[in-house]
C-alpha cells in the first residue's frame, strides 16, 4: 500500500511544509522543549513526525551524534531501526486510547527516571493523549513540568479541547492542519518518482481535488488509478466520480433495494473495483461505529444507521470480502451483501 510504504521516514520526505519547517528548525537549533503536543486530524503525520523527532535526537550517525552536520535520522543504525520496529528502549509509544487509566501512566512516570540506555533522550509518545483519564492527567502533569533533562514528551491529539488546559501549557503545540495543494503534490511526486510512474498533469490535478486534503487519500487514489491503469483522463474522471459519489450507503439508508443494486451495476460498469469499494465502505462502518460508542470522537459522514444496523452491515460486507476469492463474477458477493441487508430490514 502506497499510503504504508511511502510513510514519511526523514524530516525531508514530511510533505506537510509547514511542519516540515518547524520539527527542522528545532531539530536544528538543538534547543529542545521537554514536551509537545501534536494536534490535527487522523492522517496528517503526526505519529511519523514523533518517530522522525525520536529517530532525529538518538540517531548515532547524525549531529546529534557529532559525526555529520545534518539532523536528519541516518534510518540504518541500530537506534534508527529500533526505533522504527518499535523495539527501542528509550522510545515508547502509549496508546492512550487503549491505555487511559493511571496505572499506565505512573508506569510511564516510573520509567521517565531511568537514563537512556542507548540513545540521548528517552522519548515518551502518547497518542490520543485526550482519551487519559483525569486521575492520570493529574499525575502527568508535574513530570511534564519538570522532567528529567533527557527526557522528551511527545503528545498526540485529534481533539486539543479535551486535553486540559494545564497539560497544554505546558507543552509547545504544534498544528497539523490540513494538507496543502502544494503539499499533497510534494507527496504525490515523492511516489510517483520513486514508482517510476508518469503522472499526467490533468490525472495529478484530479487527486487533488477528490483527496480532501489528506495524504492518507492522495496516496490511496493514486494507487487505485495505476493498479487498474486508469491514467487516461476520462477513465479516471468517471471513476473517481463514481467512486467519490460514496452513496452506496446513503442509498441502502434511504432508498429501495433496486436503486442500490442499479448503483453497484453503474459503478462495475465504469471499471470500478470491487474489493476496494469493500475496503472503503468497511473503513467507514468501523469508524461509525468507534463513534457510536463514544471511542473515537473523528468528524466524519453519519449515514444515520443505528448500532445494530451498522453491525450487520460489517458482518455482511466482511463475508462480502471474504467470498470475493471464490466467487466468478466480484459484483456477486455484494450484491448479495445489499440484499440480505434489505431482507433484514424488513
Ligand atoms: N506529512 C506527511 N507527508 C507525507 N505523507 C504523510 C504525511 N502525514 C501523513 N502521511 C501519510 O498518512 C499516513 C498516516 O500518517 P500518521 O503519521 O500515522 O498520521 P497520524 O498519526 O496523524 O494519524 C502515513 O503512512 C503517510 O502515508
Ligand atoms: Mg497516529
Ligand atoms: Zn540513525
Amino acid at each position: 500500500m502506497f499510503y504504508l510504504k511511502y510513510r514519511p521516514r526523514t524530516i525531508e520526505e514530511l510533505d506537510n511544509s509547514q511542519v516540515r519547517e518547524i520539527i527542522f528548525n528545532m531539530l536544528q537549533s538543538k534547543n529542545l522543549p521537554h514536551a509537545f503536543l501534536y494536534i490535527g486530524p487522523k492522517g496528517m503525520g503526526k505519529t511519523s513526525t514523533a518517530r522522525i523527532f525520536a529517530k532525529s535526537v538518538n540517531c548515532l550517525n547524525n549531529s546529534y551524534a557529532g559525526k555529520s552536520s545534518s539532523v536528519e535520522p541516518c534510518n540504518r543504525c541500530k537506534n534508527c531501526l529500533g526505533i522504527d520496529a518499535s523495539s527501542s528502549a528509550d522510545v515508547m509509544e502509549l496508546d492512550a486510547a487503549s491505555n487511559r487509566g493511571i496505572e499506565e501512566v505512573k508506569k510511564l512516570i516510573r520509567e521517565s527516571i531511568f537514563a537512556p540506555m542507548t540513545g540521548r533522550y528517552r522519548v515518551f509518545i502518547i497518542d490520543e493523549a485526550h482519551m487519559i483519564t483525569h486521575d492520570a492527567f493529574n499525575a502527568l502533569l508535574k513530570t511534564i513540568e519538570e522532567p528529567p533533562a533527557t527526557v522528551i514528551f511527545i503528545l498526540a491529539t485529534t481533539n486539543e479541547e479535551k486535553v486540559p488546559i494545564t497539560i497544554q501549557s505546558r507543552c509547545l503545540r504544534v498544528h497539523f492542519g490540513s494538507a496543502t495543494a502544494a503539499d499533497i503534490s510534494r507527496m504525490l511526486k515523492r511516489i510517483t518518482s520513486k514508482e517510476k510512474i508518469t503522472l499526467p498533469q490533468e490525472i495529478h490535478d484530479l487527486i487533488l481535488q477528490y483527496s480532501e486534503s489528506s495524504f492518507r487519500d492522495a496516496a490511496k487514489l493514486l494507487e487505485e488509478l495505476t493498479i487498474q491503469n486508469k491514467l487516461d483522463l476520462d477513465e479516471a474522471k468517471r471513476y473517481l466520480g463514481i467512486r467519490a459519489k460514496q452513496n452506496l450507503l446513503h442509498l441502502m439508508k434511504k432508498s429501495e433495494a433496486g436503486e442500490s443494486l442499479a448503483w453497484i451495476d453503474e459503478y462495475i460498469k465504469n471499471g470500478g473495483n470491487v474489493k476496494y469499494l469493500l475496503e472503503d465502505i468497511l473503513e467507514r462502518l468501523r469508524k461509525q461505529l468507534l463513534i457510536k460508542n463514544g471511542i473515537s470522537q473523528e468528524n466524519t459522514e453519519d449515514f444515520g444507521f443505528s448500532t445494530k444496523e451498522i453491525t450487520q452491515l460489517l458482518k455482511l460486507f466482511t463475508e462480502a470480502y471474504g467470498s470475493l476469492r471464490i466467487s466468478p463474477i466480484p459484483a456477486i458477493p455484494l450484491e448479495i451483501a445489499v440484499i440480505e441487508f434489505y431482507n433484514l430490514k424488513q
